[in-house]
């Protein structure tokens, strides 16, 4: 069974992300959703299989389209010493793709500790995530490092960048019950974090005080989550989706579920992770039932978990 695959957590982002990459702080934590692969020798070549996804791969043959995951698996393998070894790598993601919910970093390590599995490399967790790390890079240019952390460790933290990865694990009273809501679109993270890199560039002061204030509202949030107050905790989502809003990086789908989210009980309602489409997470003390209900109503995918 997938049991004996190697695993990498799916995450998602309560308050935090884009301003994470610019330093500031986030808050993460792991889904119960994770990818699973496993690695085993083969004749000739090596193969990346992901059957749920469509993908075949031949990876010596076929040009890896820059930013693929093929790309990131070229640079692990020499990296690794295994670019002459033939293997078949076959990846089973429990995730939908491309959400917002960290699926490319979640990949990433399945897939280097499925390496490590079978070829005996003695990888600890630090070069396990190290290596997804740049595995990210390749995905989306400049990644804060916060998806490939979760990934890796499986637990929910305060994450800021440069910052020892297990330095700041989140120990919550209680789990936080939330709603999922997926788009149906693709989550563009990359396409977003260089649109707000360039918006930067542009008015550095501007978008310096929008970071700012979402670590503001991040570091309230974990007072909140320590208080287990959701009424505020689901304030402050609210108000820093109106921050992700102002680095438009929402959507018309995005904004769609926030509302059907607030309309049904949610105390608060924002994206997650990269935006652009991709996910939304609602913050549901009743119980998340009634807003997964709108949303499937409305004809979107939602998914009822529990943070932390
Ligand atoms: O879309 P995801 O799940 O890859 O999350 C990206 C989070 C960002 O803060 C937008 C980027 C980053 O590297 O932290």
């Amino acid at each position: 069974g997938t049991q004996e695959w190697a695993a990498g957590h799916g995450k998602v982002i309560l308050l935090g992300e884009h301003a994470v990459v610019y330093g500031r702080h986030a808050i993460a934590a792991p889904l119960p959703l994770a990818i699973r692969a496993r690695v085993e020798d083969a004749r000739d070549g090596t193969t990346l299989l992901i059957p749920r996804w469509g993908i075949e791969q031949r990876l010596q043959q076929q040009p890896a389209r820059p930013g693929s995951f093929a790309q990131s698996l070229t640079l692990l393998l020499e990296r690794l010493g295994l670019d002459r070894r033939a293997l078949r790598i076959q990846v089973a993601p429990e995730m939908p793709r491309a959400m917002g919910l960290g699926g490319s970093a979640a990949l990433a390590v399945a897939v280097i500790r499925a390496l490590d599995r079978h070829c005996a490399l003695g990888l600890d967790d630090a070069s396990v995530c190290a290596l997804a790390f740049e595995c990210e890079k390749i995905a989306h240019g400049t990644p804060s490092g916060i998806d490939n952390t979760v990934a890796t460790h499986g637990q929910a933290l305060l994450y800021r960048r440069g910052e020892p990865a297990t330095s700041r694990p989140l120990a919550l009273q209680q789990p936080l019950p939330l709603v999922i809501g997926l788009s149906g679109s693709e989550s563009l993270t990359a396409r977003m974090v260089a649109r707000v890199r360039q918006a930067w560039q542009q008015h550095p002061a501007r978008y310096e005080r929008i970071f700012d204030e979402i670590d503001v509202l991040t570091r309230h949030a974990l007072d909140a989550l320590q208080a287990h107050d959701l009424d505020e905790l689901g304030e402050l989502m609210n108000i820093c989706q109106g921050q992700l809003n102002a680095l438009q990086v929402s959507s018309r789908e995005i904004e769609e579920l926030v509302q059907l989210a607030r309309e049904h009980g949610a105390t608060g309602a924002k994206l997650t992770g990269g935006g652009g489409g991709g996910a939304v997470i609602a913050l549901c003390p009743d119980g998340g039932a009634r807003v997964a209900r709108a949303m499937r109503d409305a004809g979107y995918q939602a998914l009822e978990v529990s943070f932390g």
